[in-house]
């Protein structure tokens, strides 16, 4: 698999648009800044709360102790519509994933957010990064380098039906084109939290598995986060040493 480049294009053009925001915020005249604070506040007062549609948002406030009710997903906001519409996924069809999405996906879980301070897109406890990605296709396993946005392999074979043998049998990971593996190196947490090293580890997993369902779902992927496999068995296949922890197999497809 070719090193992904499509990830700095498009983090360029994000980034060109955040600067635009910005810029529009940075100096509102008093008239505008008025203006936009009695909008504001006329918005607030005749929906009840609403936010006016920038995000999820309720019709009413909730009475003291009912339930709020389900919340009203801005169908434009396409980061309120993957939240909603991701669901493990454990059929695929045989379509392959584009390079440009699994680089995406893979900049989402671990991918440098602020070149400057080195910070990721998943947060993580004393900016410490713990975490390593793989992904496994046909073509190989290969391993995600931070900071570079690019993939080393590290063994040319197709280990997916590894991966799902080492999975309990679980034969949907071998169905899928591509297979994520999550893992954490404990001892980079432990020296500055010690024993909840790996609470930390396991709880910044969970962060990136999700970074990568939501992009892959906004893609119109889907995919599973699987935690039931034998923590030797993946290290096994992955080449890992005992330092590194399985944390999650990520089986990822079109669905069927
Ligand atoms: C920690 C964890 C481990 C899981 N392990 C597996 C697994 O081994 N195999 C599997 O098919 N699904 C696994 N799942 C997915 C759950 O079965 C799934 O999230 C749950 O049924 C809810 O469905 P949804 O993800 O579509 O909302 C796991 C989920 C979590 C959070």
């Amino acid at each position: 698999m070719r090193a992904p480049m499509g990830v700095q294009t498009r983090v360029a053009a994000r980034d060109r648009s955040v600067s635009r925001r910005e810029g529009v915020f940075a100096m509102p005249d008093r008239r505008t800044f008025i203006l936009a604070l009695s909008m504001l506040l006329v918005g607030c007062v005749s929906q009840g709360g609403d936010d006016g549609g920038t995000g999820p948002s309720r019709q009413t406030a909730p009475a003291a102790g009912t339930s709020p009710g389900p919340p009203r997903p801005n169908a434009h906001d396409a980061l309120i519509d993957a939240v909603e519409r991701r669901r493990s996924v454990r059929a695929f069809t045989g379509e392959p994933v584009r390079d440009e999405d699994v680089a995406l996906m893979l900049w989402a879980a671990q991918g440098v957010t602020d070149a400057r301070r080195g910070l990721r897109a998943a947060p993580s406890a004393g900016a410490l990064y713990p975490l390593e990605v793989y992904v496994a296709s046909a073509e190989g396993l290969s391993r995600y380098i931070p900071g570079r946005d690019e993939m080393r392999r590290t063994s040319g074979d197709d280990v997916r039906q590894a991966l799902a043998l080492a999975a309990l049998g679980q034969s949907f990971i071998a169905q899928a084109p591509v297979v994520f593996v999550i893992t954490g190196v404990y001892s980079r947490t432990a020296g500055k939290y010690g024993t909840r090293a790996e609470r930390y580890v396991h709880l910044e997993a969970g962060h990136a598995a999700q970074n990568i369902l939501l992009v892959a779902t906004r893609l119109g992927l889907g995919g599973t986060p699987v935690g039931a496999f034998s923590d030797d068995a993946v290290r096994g296949v992955l080449g890992a040493d005992d330092g590194e922890t399985p944390l999650y197999v990520m089986p990822v497809g079109h669905p069927a």
